[in-house]
């Protein structure tokens, strides 16, 4: 430390007893070091200004675009798509899987039905097509105790469950 931090230079505050016998000088900061901090607060100041009143941004506007971003780049499937990739035989054992965890208690292991209709037959309420089958188990039909599996699924197990009972069950 140099003289030119004038006759305080050096002083020892004394808090040693409060501090675990640490001590602290009285000294000037470095100029250097005064320097960067007030720079650092005008370079605060104006990127803040820049970020909410030049770019108008916000953390949920990017969040948002990103999103949109993502979405253009890896849309997610609608029903049809998802009904049209799960035609072939890994999703339809998948579909199965499906059926064996959520179904069965209401329609039985081998489709034939219970509390739910017979899968396999040609009588179908809601229409025996791939897309009816799959409406229908996407929509449920609530007030008879069929739920409404579209969001508990998303639309590719429900395409995959779908194809399942199409192929084994009694599908048109
Ligand atoms: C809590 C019992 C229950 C469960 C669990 C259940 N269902 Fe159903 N399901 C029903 C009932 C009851 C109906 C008849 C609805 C009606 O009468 O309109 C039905 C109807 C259906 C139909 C239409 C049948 C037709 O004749 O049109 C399909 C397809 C179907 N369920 C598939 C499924 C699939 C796939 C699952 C598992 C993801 C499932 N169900 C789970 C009770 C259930």
């Amino acid at each position: 430390m140099s003289a030119k931090n004038g006759p305080q230079h050096d002083r020892v505050l004394g808090h040693a007893d409060e501090c675990d016998g640490i001590e602290e000088y009285d000294n000037k900061l470095p100029t250097w070091w005064l320097g960067l901090f007030y720079l650092s607060i005008i370079v605060g100041v104006g990127y803040g200004i820049s970020y909410h009143f030049i770019e108008k941004t916000s953390q949920a506007a990017l969040y948002d675009a990103e999103m949109a971003a993502a979405e253009a780049r890896w849309p997610t499937p609608s029903a049809d798509d998802a009904l049209a990739a799960a035609a072939n035989p890994e999703s339809i054992a998948a579909g199965k899987e499906i059926y064996a965890t959520n179904c069965v208690g209401c329609h039985a292991p081998d489709l034939t039905g219970g509390i739910g209709p017979n899968l396999t037959d040609a009588e179908w309420i809601h229409g025996g097509t791939l897309a009816d089958i799959n409406r229908v188990i996407t929509e449920g039909v609530p007030e008879k105790g069929m739920l409404t599996w579209g969001p508990i699924l998303g639309p590719q197990k429900v395409a995959q469950v779908a194809a399942y009972i199409h192929g084994a069950g009694g599908g048109q």
